[in-house]
């Protein structure tokens, strides 16, 4: 049997993003995030494919991508309005690691279990740095759903996307609690 370990029960009952517009420096040096790396890393994954990667970025390239995402939303067609808010995520940021899907052909793990796997080293980043007592939130946003703007911005290839941009720096100020699901509304308890 696994130890029981209370103090990570209570932590996953009450872990809560911090937005990432309110974070402010200094974020993690290379040292400290390689362990909360490490713990993304330890995430599930049919076939041991490795279907992620990851692509850390520092605070010197968050003013190209910024201006990558205004050409990307030129070329989009996207709203004035539309095109600072998707700026903003990258002039504001301190720190931010891409989690890159990476699809691996394989005759039996399919796509979207790898998908999922992908989705779980988000969580699991962001729970560490949680954890480790950053502030952290998971972001994404139209750009990092365009392929163009993911080749040019990140150097992705086809056959890799944004799964999630994790930001992690230090909290300015708690947010409020959020309304949680009514887990009686979304259980079902099968018995036979
Ligand atoms: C895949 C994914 C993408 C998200 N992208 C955004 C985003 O671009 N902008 C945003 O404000 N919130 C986004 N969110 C929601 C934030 O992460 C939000 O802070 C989070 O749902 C708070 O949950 P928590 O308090 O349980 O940690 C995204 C969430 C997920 C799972």
């Amino acid at each position: 049997m696994p130890p029981r370990n209370d103090a990570a029960l209570t932590f996953l009952q009450s872990r809560r993003s911090r937005p990432a517009k309110t974070l402010v420096a200094p974020a993690p040096d290379r040292a400290a995030l390689m362990p909360l790396l490490r713990a993304a890393a330890r995430t599930p994954d049919h076939g041991k494919l490795e279907p992620w990667r990851f692509i850390v970025i520092e605070k010197p390239a968050m003013a190209r991508l910024a201006d990558l995402t205004g050409k990307a939303g030129e070329r989009l067609g996207k709203s004035a309005e539309d095109i600072a808010k998707a700026r903003s995520q990258f002039e504001l940021g301190q720190l931010a690691v891409a989690v890159v899907e990476v699809q691996k052909a394989s005759p039996k793990i399919p796509a979207i279990e790898q998908t999922y796997s992908a989705g779980a080293v988000c969580l699991a980043l962001l729970n560490a740095a949680l954890a480790a007592g950053w502030g952290a939130n998971w972001l994404s946003g139209w750009a990092s759903h365009d392929a163009e703007f993911c080749a040019e911005a990140f150097g992705l290839r086809p056959h890799e996307r944004i799964a999630g941009l994790i930001h992690i720096a230090t909290e300015a100020s708690a947010p409020p609690e959020r309304p949680r699901p009514d887990l009686d509304a979304l259980t079902t308890w099968m018995d036979q």
